[in-house]
């Protein structure tokens, strides 16, 4: 078997880890029993490129436990635990290319290896599994009949492609799942974001302000858990509406210009580019730490940092790396820009992406059951799928809830009855 990861010896913590997690995931637990005996995956030659986590080698194991043929790389240099990846090798024999801290050169050779499988079927975490078949693997593209992808910038990119006609195969935006990204985006980065900042910098949230660049799921989860922990709260926004909501909320909502001249403790979480630029970090507070929870170390605006500050960074701590301005005024730069709750922490905890991983791999098969029959655009996930899985972790949560009476349900799909 070929794979590529950091060290095999790992491969025990990795193991603990694995199962430690799985015993969170009920409801992937569930899908895997049934895999294991319907093999809807048989023989399924499957690349999937995430972020090579405790939860992500449940996921394998159920994909795998489904018959399919899997291999794994890693969709982000800084968030693989290279443990983890060397039991997927030894002790469940799934090929994984993936080391924490690869380069960009290793990363991209190991999105290769994973094409090089000859997938049929594809899973994305932020859509560079998926970009790279369609601009060289014009061969493979034609052979895939569907890709998942599970993140938002992921999203925004394979509507960009099904915008431009260039969508080669159909892809199901399991991000978009309300099992998804409710809960996955705004508990499970809320918390791991927290604690990824925490984990970096050991600093207290309470009494800070904190500045949420974005106003999405995201966004809500990571401000409301800092709110719960005593800081200020600040949002930045462009769309009025989040915005809006922001205000109701009852956090203070303004210009990043404004927001940069009193915040502690920045974090972008908006999928875009460049939402910290020079202009603002020129007018930070002596101290103030920057991080981005986006999928992309694009958020903040690096090279206009490294442009303004006076000689080198300097690595304060692990993954801290502190410019100086002009003006003496030192700011701290969080894991280069990386995703800082994978880089810094663990990601979300498995109980959260338990609901998101059900869903990938009810997806996977549903996307097996209609091979040749999907139209090429960006799917959403069937509303069955979301049902069973949110009524199982309900369930798996031992929370009951009620039925509409038959009087209910006609009085839901009358329109004469009135007052
Ligand atoms: N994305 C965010 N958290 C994650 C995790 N724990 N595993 C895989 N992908 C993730």
């Amino acid at each position: 078997m070929n794979y590529d990861i950091h060290n095999i010896e790992l491969a025990g913590e990795g193991k603990r880890r694995i199962e430690w997690a799985e015993g969170d995931m009920p409801v992937l637990r569930q899908v895997k029993e049934r895999f294991e005996k319907e093999k809807p995956l048989q023989g399924k030659k499957m690349s999937a490129c995430l972020h090579v986590t405790a939860e992500t080698a449940n996921l394998a194991r159920t994909l795998k436990a489904g018959g399919a043929d899997l291999v794994l790389c890693a969709s982000n240099p800084l968030s693989t635990q290279d443990d983890v990846a060397a039991s997927l090798v030894k002790d469940f024999n799934i090929p994984v290319y993936a080391i924490f801290g690869e380069d960009n050169k290793i990363y991209y050779k190991h999105i290769h290896a994973a094409i090089a499988h000859g997938p049929v079927v594809t899973m994305d975490d932020g859509a560079d599994l998926v970009s790279n078949i369609h601009s060289d693997y014009p061969e493979i593209a034609k052979n895939v009949i569907g890709s998942m992808e599970e993140t938002t910038t992921g999203v925004i990119r394979l509507r960009a492609m099904a915008n431009d006609g260039a969508l080669k195969f159909p892809v199901i935006a399991v991000n978009d799942a309300t099992t998804k990204n409710l809960f996955d985006n705004r508990y499970g980065t809320g918390q791991s974001t927290v604690d990824g900042i925490i984990r970096a910098t050991d600093i207290l949230l309470a009494g800070k302000n904190v500045v949420v660049a974005g106003y999405g799921w995201c966004g809500k989860g990571f401000a409301m858990r800092c709110h719960g922990m005593g800081a200020n709260v600040i949002v930045t926004e462009v769309d009025p509406i989040r915005a809006l909501e922001a205000a109701m909320d009852g956090f203070r909502v303004m210009t990043m210009i404004e927001a940069a001249k009193i915040g502690d403790l920045f974090c972008t979480l908006t999928g875009d580019i460049h939402v910290i630029r020079g202009e603002h970090v020129k007018l930070m507070k002596d101290g103030a730490i920057v991080a981005n929870s986006g999928h992309f170390n694009v958020e903040i605006n690096i090279d206009e940092i490294k442009d303004l500050a006076v000689g080198e960074p300097v690595e304060v701590r692990h993954l801290v790396d502190q410019y100086t301005l002009p003006n003496g005024n030192r700011i701290r730069l969080l894991a280069d820009g990386r995703l800082i709750n994978l880089a810094a922490a663990e990601g979300h905890p498995a109980s959260v992406m338990d609901m998101s991983f059900a869903t990938q791999a009810l997806a996977t098969e549903w996307v097996v059951q209609n091979a040749g029959k999907l139209e090429v655009k960006v799917h959403n996930v069937p509303t069955a799928i979301e049902d069973w899985v949110s009524r199982l972790k309900l369930s798996s949560m031992k929370i009951e809830i009620d039925e509409l009476t038959e009087e209910q349900k006609e009085y839901l799909a009358s329109w004469e009855m009135g007052t």
